[in-house]
């Protein structure tokens, strides 16, 4: 019979329809139940250098109860060498793309790694002649296509990166016992062909180990070979319970997960009351150009945890990005835990008025150690799998603390006129409960002086000829500035818990009642002199309209009254009072360099608690704004 070329056509096509059933049938139906059952992609291109970009390689490890250390990936569909040549209970690793993998206490969990490229020509080189192919053509090493069947690998040694971060570890049974935190998971690397189950068990000159540290693991060498990497759970006590869960990935471009805790100062304390905090990265840049300033600006490259030190369940868990992610209690990033506790955004506050990440905390317990960890999402612009360091990158923690329960302390930020202004002053949430108003307060009274100068500093011939101004080095923009830091930091005092002994803060308002309406008792009072130092604020509109009860001052650090006095035209008459004499002590503190232990011991725009690196001051002080005094009376001369 003849058939039409159309009939033909049809013929084929149902010929080949029902072949493809056939051949369906045959490959998957012994499956159907596993396949619905393992949330599983297929990574079916896993010798295909671009392949791993997009896969969501996540094989859901607790699916599989049993202890059965010959677990296979269910690649059912395709054959081992097209899959890799992973060995039985091997999971293969594809470039940038990290595997997700429950990994029971006592047992090891085993991981194979070819570098994209270096793949063995004279295997099924029919099977792979496609392949193949366009390997070559996108390598271009090789011309000659007919070569490739007696090259053996057509790629040198590469470097390969391994890393790993733990993101779940077994929890004690028993809260209220105390016990050393769950012991760190290890890393075995083999590159000998002869040992293809790196662990414990093998044969140790054939692997090297590493232990993580705090939940992460970072490792690179350089191979040609295949790399087989064992994780190794240690078997915990009868105490714990639960598993390991392990993100681990290689790369042969950089690590995907890392961490680097000898980076400096990547997170700075700046202040804290009694349920806030607020923090501060370093500069994100020391160019002035403002075309990139604006565009960090608009960024916000790092993320930010924060967890309470009295718990421990990030413990052994603080250099791992997903540990942290799943285990602090705060996480300052997109959809995290209580992440509306957390403001984060840009801001060009001193020191250097260059750009910075800031996150203000709220809603945090009060009198409460915190651990503050910094992290960068991904590599801080994309994130996941396919992405060169798409794992997350995690910097050393810094610590800080919130002021106590009664306290009268409140942290201030993005006032009008003090806008460098941002730490805690003295407060009363029954007369000030909201921190805006209270801002505006300090804000409104700053500002007032402010004008006062002004009037002053237009009698001084600023715009005159270089030869008739007041200085060869200062103008009247700089004594402007220099008074306006002076000012925005002696009529905002910086506040501390009146609990607080350090011996460099001044006790202020002692003779008034604490907002919960309880007075000194006459022994602390007798600690103290008996002077209007003492008894009041440095301003006598705190004690009126803010009412904030005994508290402790942060005193200006002195070179601030040093820097206005050499700023500003003699004709002003400012003065400093010196150190040792009359007034100094209650209301300078000398800067000093120092250990650094967190330790704030004066107030300057931006100053912060710093526990390493730069400088720091030393603090006395001295009378009731003795500087503002001599600007007011010079003022009512003038
Ligand atoms: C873990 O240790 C306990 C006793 O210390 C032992 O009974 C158990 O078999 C061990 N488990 C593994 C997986 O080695
Ligand atoms: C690992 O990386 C570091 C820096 O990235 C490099 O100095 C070192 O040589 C590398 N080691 C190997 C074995 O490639
Ligand atoms: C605050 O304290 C309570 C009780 O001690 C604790 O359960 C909670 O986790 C703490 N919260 C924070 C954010 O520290
Ligand atoms: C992050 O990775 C992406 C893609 O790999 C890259 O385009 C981007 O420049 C990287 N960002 C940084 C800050 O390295
Ligand atoms: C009131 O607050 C002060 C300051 O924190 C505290 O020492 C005192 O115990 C509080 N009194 C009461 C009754 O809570
Ligand atoms: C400060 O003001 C900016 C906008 O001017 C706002 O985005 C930010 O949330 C404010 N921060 C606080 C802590 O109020
Ligand atoms: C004052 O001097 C600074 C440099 O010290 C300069 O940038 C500024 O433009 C000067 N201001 C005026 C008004 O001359
Ligand atoms: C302290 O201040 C209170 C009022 O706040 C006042 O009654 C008292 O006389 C003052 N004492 C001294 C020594 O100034």
């Amino acid at each position: 019979m003849q058939l039409s070329p159309l009939q033909s056509r049809l013929a084929a096509s149902v010929i080949a329809t029902c072949l493809l059933i056939a051949l369906y049938f045959t490959l998957f139906s012994p499956h159907f139940a596993l396949a619905t059952d393992l949330k599983q992609t297929l990574p079916i291109l896993l010798d295909d250098p671009d392949s791993g970009v997009d896969l969501e390689y996540s094989v859901d490890a607790s699916v599989r109860t049993s202890l059965d250390r010959s677990y296979e990936p269910e690649f059912a569909a395709f054959d081992r060498s097209i899959i890799g040549r992973a060995p039985a209970g091997v999971t293969s690793l594809a470039n940038n793309v990290e595997a997700d993998m429950n990994v029971i206490a006592g047992m090891t969990q085993v991981f194979a790694f070819e570098a994209p490229g270096a793949v063995e020509r004279d295997r099924d080189a029919s099977r792979l002649e496609l392949r193949e192919e366009s390997d070559v053509i996108q390598d271009g090493e090789s011309d000659n296509a007919l070569e490739f069947s007696a090259v053996e690998r057509r790629q040198s040694s590469r470097t390969i990166y391994i890393s790993a971060n733990t993101c779940e570890q077994p929890q004690p049974r028993d809260l209220s016992k105390t016990q050393p935190d769950p012991p760190q998971l290890t890393l075995y690397v083999s590159t000998d062909p002869s040992n293809e189950q790196p662990g414990p068990n093998a044969k140790s000159s054939s692997q090297v180990l590493f232990a993580f540290t705090e939940g992460a693991v970072m490792y690179n060498l350089t191979t040609d070979n295949v790399v087989y990497i064992g994780v190794h759970a240690p078997n915990v006590s009868t105490e714990y319970m639960g598993q390991y869960n392990v993100h681990i990935a290689a790369s042969t471009d950089m690590f995907f997960h890392t961490f680097n805790i000898e980076e400096d100062a990547d997170l700075i304390w700046v202040d804290s009351d009694s349920q806030g905090a607020l923090l501060i990265t370093h500069d994100l840049t020391q160019s002035s150009d403002p075309a990139l300033q604006q565009r960090i600006m608009s960024s916000q490259p790092y993320v930010m945890f924060a967890h309470n030190k009295e718990d421990r369940s990030i413990n052994g868990l603080k250099y791992s990005y997903c540990g942290l992610q799943n285990n602090a209690q705060i996480a300052a990033i997109k959809n995290g835990q209580f992440a509306s506790m957390v403001r984060m955004g840009m801001t060009k506050r001193p020191p250097g008025n260059l750009p910075k990440e800031q996150f203000y905390f709220s809603g945090l317990n009060s009198s409460a150690d915190y651990v503050g960890i910094l992290a960068q999402e991904g590599n801080g612009t994309e994130s996941g799998n396919g992405r060169p360091g798409g794992g997350g990158h995690v910097f050393r923690a810094t610590s800080f603390s919130t002021k106590s329960d009664n306290g009268n302390c409140a942290i201030i930020l993005n006032l009008t006129f003090c806008d460098q202004v941002a730490y805690s002053v003295p407060s009363n949430p029954e007369n000030f409960g909201d921190a805006t108003k209270l801002a505006e307060f300090y804000d409104k009274y700053a500002a007032s002086v402010y004008s006062n100068f002004e009037k002053a500093l237009a009698q001084v011939p600023c715009e005159a000829p270089m030869t008739q101004r007041y200085s060869l080095v200062r103008n009247c923009s700089d004594c402007s500035a220099a008074y306006k830091e002076w000012l925005c930091t002696v009529t905002i005092p910086r506040c501390e818990d009146f609990s607080n002994p350090a011996p460099y803060l001044h006790a202020r308002a002692l003779s008034q009642p604490f907002p919960n309406g309880t007075m000194l008792d006459r022994a602390t009072l007798d600690q103290f002199p008996t002077t209007s130092a003492f008894n009041s604020s440095r301003n006598p509109l705190i004690d009126e309209f803010v009412k904030p009860g005994p508290y402790k001052e942060v005193l200006p650090c002195d070179d601030v009254c040093y820097n206005l006095v050499q700023s500003c035209p003699s004709s002003l008459e400012f003065n400093c009072p010196r150190p040792g004499g009359p007034g100094f002590e209650s209301s300078y503190s000398v800067r000093k360099d120092g250990e650094q232990n967190g330790e704030l011991t004066c107030n300057y725009m931006g100053s912060a608690h710093v526990f390493s690196g730069s400088t720091r001051q030393e603090v006395r002080w001295w009378g009731v704004l003795v500087s503002l005094g001599t600007v007011l009376t010079m003022i009512a001369v003038l």
